[in-house]
């Protein structure tokens, strides 16, 4: 079972300060159950999983990934912020460190492509496809996505030349909007197969719709015991559930409580490298659902025992404005044990015998104690083991803790407005036809700069 811990806040933040918090959250949550709160035409990831559970998408999905992963070595998925993370982090959660993005003569490749802008990054990705079997997954609500569109239209294009036509609109999926956008119109008039992104599930929250999914099973994981996990911890957060054993609740309270007294950053701690892309996940889904109108804990996080030589001493000794979450493995896949050796030359034959993962404890438990020592109060959220069952339990407690954050908060958590306004200045500064008024604003303000 998940467990969330937070007794290690208790020299900062007193437990009756958290429970304190429990008539808010019961409203947070009502509001998310009874969509009367602001953003409350996208809450439709609140019973996600269950509606997925009792419907034929599984199915659907897995059956455009046979196709995809019988006529491809190579999969690029092309998709940013919302449209991307989810798939990611999960992918390499269950992935092989080493061989978790090459074709490993079962699961094609599994590349990712336009969250960046980078030329150079999609020369040498253009390059590698060269000559391989390769498909596309096209994901974008919004449909009109710069990032996305940009590396799709290259994409494409050498799909279509390399594999041709036909073989091209097999293995080119689309994942957009019903109806709006580019991305909708090119799929019909090309005749991709597609999938749709609900209407009342933004971005963030799409990991469970086929934006997560059709990525996840393409790349050969079990997506039917991710969203069967999610399912489960629906019910396990509903407002029916007493604040105490709430996990979403618990942890909503503990950070809003640590916030109010200061603490304005949460890093997210991993001893799993294989949590990287996890964070970067979890840092989307917190930071553009909190950071608005002059509010919001600032979400950064770091992989241990990695970044404890880099920012370990920030976080031991730096300005007392942090807080601590980390995600602790219960339960490691492999074993290796380190070896006696009889000259013991590097001194380390007291490990002798132990499993790496007992070291890599010791380090976790030593780092929490001198941590919060250092000041840091420390949330813990012990995960059983890393699979797609207790993977898909953390997302939703995570999507369901954002959502209760953000209204205790006081903030809309569903809508994004701040992304809007890099695009607008590089629509005006590009010449992007209808940005007229805007270019002549922009170019004035840089030549009196100048
Ligand atoms: O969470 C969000 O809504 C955003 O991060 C979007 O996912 C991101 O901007 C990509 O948008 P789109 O899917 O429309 O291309």
């Amino acid at each position: 079972m998940i467990k969330v811990d937070i007794s290690k806040i208790r020299d900062f933040v007193e437990w009756d300060a958290v429970k304190a918090l429990e008539p808010e959250v019961k409203k947070a949550l009502e509001m998310l159950e009874h969509g009367t709160g602001e953003g409350n035409d996208y809450i439709g990831w609140m019973d996600l999983a269950s509606r997925t559970i009792a419907s034929t998408l599984i199915s659907d999905i897995k059956e455009t990934a046979a196709v995809l992963r019988k006529e491809c070595d190579v999969v690029v998925v092309a998709g940013i912020g919302g449209s991307y993370l989810g798939a990611r982090a999960v992918i390499e959660a269950f992935g092989n460190s080493f061989i978790q993005l090459v074709n490993d003569g079962k699961n094609p490749q599994i590349l990712f492509a336009g969250h960046n802008i980078s030329e150079d990054y999609l020369f040498e990705l253009t390059g590698y496809l060269k000559g391989r079997r390769f498909g596309v997954i096209n994901i974008s609500k919004s449909g009109t996505t710069t990032e996305t569109a940009l590396a799709f239209r290259l994409l494409k294009k050498q799909c279509e030349e390399e594999r041709g036509k036909e073989t091209a609109r097999r293995v080119i999926v689309a994942i957009t909007d019903a109806k709006r956008g580019a991305a909708r119109t090119c799929a019909d008039k090309e005749g991709y197969r597609s999938f749709i992104i609900p209407d009342n599930v933004g971005g963030r929250y799409s990991v469970l719709t086929p934006v997560g999914l059709l990525p996840i099973a393409v790349a050969g994981y079990d997506i039917e015991q991710l969203v069967r996990g999610a399912a489960v911890m629906e019910g396990m957060t509903s407002s029916a559930v007493a604040f105490e054993e709430n996990l979403s609740a618990v942890y909503a309270a503990a950070r809003n409580a640590l916030y109010r007294k200061g603490k304005k950053i949460e890093i997210l701690v991993n001893f799993q490298p294989k949590l990287h892309y996890f964070s970067e996940w979890w840092k989307q889904l917190y930071g553009e659902s909190e950071g608005k109108d002059g509010k919001g804990i600032y979400p950064s996080s770091v992989d241990f025992s990695t970044d404890l030589h880099s920012m370990g001493q920030w976080i031991q000794q730096g300005e007392r404005t942090i807080f601590e979450t980390v995600i602790s493995i219960d339960k490691v896949r492999h074993s290796v044990l380190v070896p006696q050796d009889e000259e013991n030359l590097d001194g380390l034959n007291f490990l002798a015998g132990k499993h790496v993962d007992e070291v890599n404890k010791m380090a976790e438990l030593g780092t929490q104690l001198a941590h919060v020592d250092g000041g840091v109060p420390n949330i813990r959220i012990t995960v059983p083991e890393l699979t797609e069952y207790w993977l898909g339990q953390l997302i939703y407690f995570f999507e369901k803790a954002c959502g209760i954050s953000g209204y205790l908060l006081g903030v809309n958590p569903f809508n994004q407005p701040g992304v809007e306004a890099y695009k607008k200045n590089m629509f005006a500064l590009l010449d992007k036809p209808g940005y007229e008024e805007e270019s002549k604003a922009i170019k004035a303000r840089l030549k009196n700069q100048a």
